[in-house]
């Protein structure tokens, strides 16, 4: 059975609904790395997502060393105190000056989606293709989630060359993907509000 099948065969044991409603945004993690096949797998089912005009115009880039992932969160809480300041709540003040808080939550690995071109709509393809890659995750028992945190220092000259994308590049959903070290609880959602509009 080649490589693909085997994962569509795990992703069948979890259906759709089940995925979507027992995805949670994970921040606690074993220390098992996740493994390069299924890293392929997750970003196989990511580029499944619709694109406008099928532009597909996603790049995806992987980082499982831990010297880059501790440098990207030491810069980014930085970046954030640095640049962000007044549009911080004290929470996230408080959170970001905390020397010991890792943005990554110490994750073996971070995905990060990124659009190839600053035009119309990029940011909805690479978020739809982060969400597939989030229910996929979810489907094979691993844990992910979105670091906002770490997007505004991504985004910059040094942030872009530590990852070696190219200039023209705008990085998206910073993903981080690893083994949950239990289940987290689940969020309420709000009643959504929903205007029927006619017949
Ligand atoms: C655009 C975006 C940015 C996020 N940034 C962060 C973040 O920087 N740190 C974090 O711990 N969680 C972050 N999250 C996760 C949300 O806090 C989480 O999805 C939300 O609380 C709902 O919980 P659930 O995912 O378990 O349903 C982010 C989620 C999204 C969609």
């Amino acid at each position: 059975m080649a490589s693909k099948d085997v994962f569509y065969w795990h992703l069948e044991q979890m259906d759709l609904k089940e995925a979507i409603y027992t995805r949670r945004a994970v921040r606690e993690f074993t220390a098992e790395p996740v493994d390069e096949p299924t890293i392929h797998q997750l970003i196989d089912a990511a580029i499944q997502a619709p694109s406008a005009v099928n532009q597909q115009p996603w790049s995806f880039c992987v980082v499982r060393d831990k010297a880059v992932l501790d440098r990207i969160s030491n810069e980014s809480k930085a970046y954030m105190l640095r640049t962000s300041q007044a549009a911080l709540s004290h929470r996230f003040q408080a959170i970001l000056s905390d020397p010991n808080f890792h943005i990554f939550y110490h994750a073996p690995a971070l995905v990060l989606i990124s659009s190839v071109a600053e035009s119309p709509w990029t940011v909805e393809d690479c978020s739809l293709a982060a969400e597939n890659l989030m229910l996929a995750a979810r489907a094979v028992g691993l844990g992910t989630c979105w670091i906002g945190f770490a997007q505004a220092w991504l985004g910059t000259r040094e942030g872009k060359a530590i990852l070696k994308l190219p200039g023209g590049y705008v990085p998206v959903a910073p993903i981080i993907v690893g083994h949950p070290k239990s289940e987290p609880k689940s969020i309420p959602r709000k009643e959504p509000e929903i205007r029927w509009v006619g017949s």
